[in-house]
């Protein structure tokens, strides 16, 4: 369900499936994004291009993307590999992702509480599940790394957690740095006694990855 709106100098995209309604969009360019309309809800120059983009790169899911038809560069990987990690919510990355064995860009929301219909994605099931998890998990190690950026995979395991390959610095909700890691394995079941990280607790309470 990916929707596009062109202008002059740049096309924006929307996938409402990684969507988790965190409202950076509408609230950051209401008259690009309009909430609530029927018909035509995306007008990308209504606003200048740079504040667009700004725009869209605040979108923590990556729905929306852009193609930038002035010429200009298009989406750049981010300096520092990051994951960061939502008070009872999602993980946000932001890195050069390859989920699954699939490029999925810069910016993801992945499943943490285990309730999404839509995994490894967040679809915002964690608010009626009641999911409870503290975006602030102690700070464990934190020793620099040789690199802080390039590609970041990240496999999810059938009924398992997130196995997560490359530079990565996890980040609680605050920005504290908790842990850098070239392999961690992060929990997705919503269990583990030791978040973000899984413990095993997925196969006690039967975790099904199947949808
Ligand atoms: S996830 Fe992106 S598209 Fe969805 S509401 Fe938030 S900013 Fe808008
Ligand atoms: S995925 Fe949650 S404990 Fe392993």
């Amino acid at each position: 369900m990916t929707e596009s709106a062109t202008g002059t100098k740049v096309e924006l995209r929307f996938d409402g499936k990684l969507c988790i309604h965190a409202r950076f969009c509408v609230t950051g360019a209401p008259h690009v994004f309009l909430a609530n309309v029927q018909g035509p809800w995306i007008h990308p120059d209504a606003m200048s291009v740079e504040q667009v983009v700004e725009v869209a790169h605040a979108c923590p899911s990556g729905a929306i993307t852009y193609r930038r038809l002035d010429g200009q560069p298009d989406e750049q990987p981010p300096p520092v590999n990051l994951v960061s990690i939502r008070e009872a919510g999602p993980y946000a990355f932001r890195a050069p992702l390859v989920i699954g064995g699939l490029d999925a860009g810069y910016r993801a929301t992945l499943c943490r509480c285990g309730a999404s219909k839509n995994k490894p994605f967040c679809d915002g099931s964690h608010h009626d599940a009641g999911f409870t998890a503290t975006g602030e998990p102690p700070t464990g190690k934190v020793d620099p790394l040789p690199g802080v950026d390039g590609a970041l995979k990240v496999d999810p395991l059938a009924d398992g957690p997130l196995k997560v390959t490359g530079n990565l610095q996890i980040i609680s909700g605050t920005g504290r740095a908790v842990a850098r890691t070239t392999t961690a394995y992060l929990c997705r079941c919503g269990a583990s006694s030791n978040k973000p990280f899984c413990d095993g607790s997925h196969s006690k309470i039967g975790f099904s990855t199947a949808q």
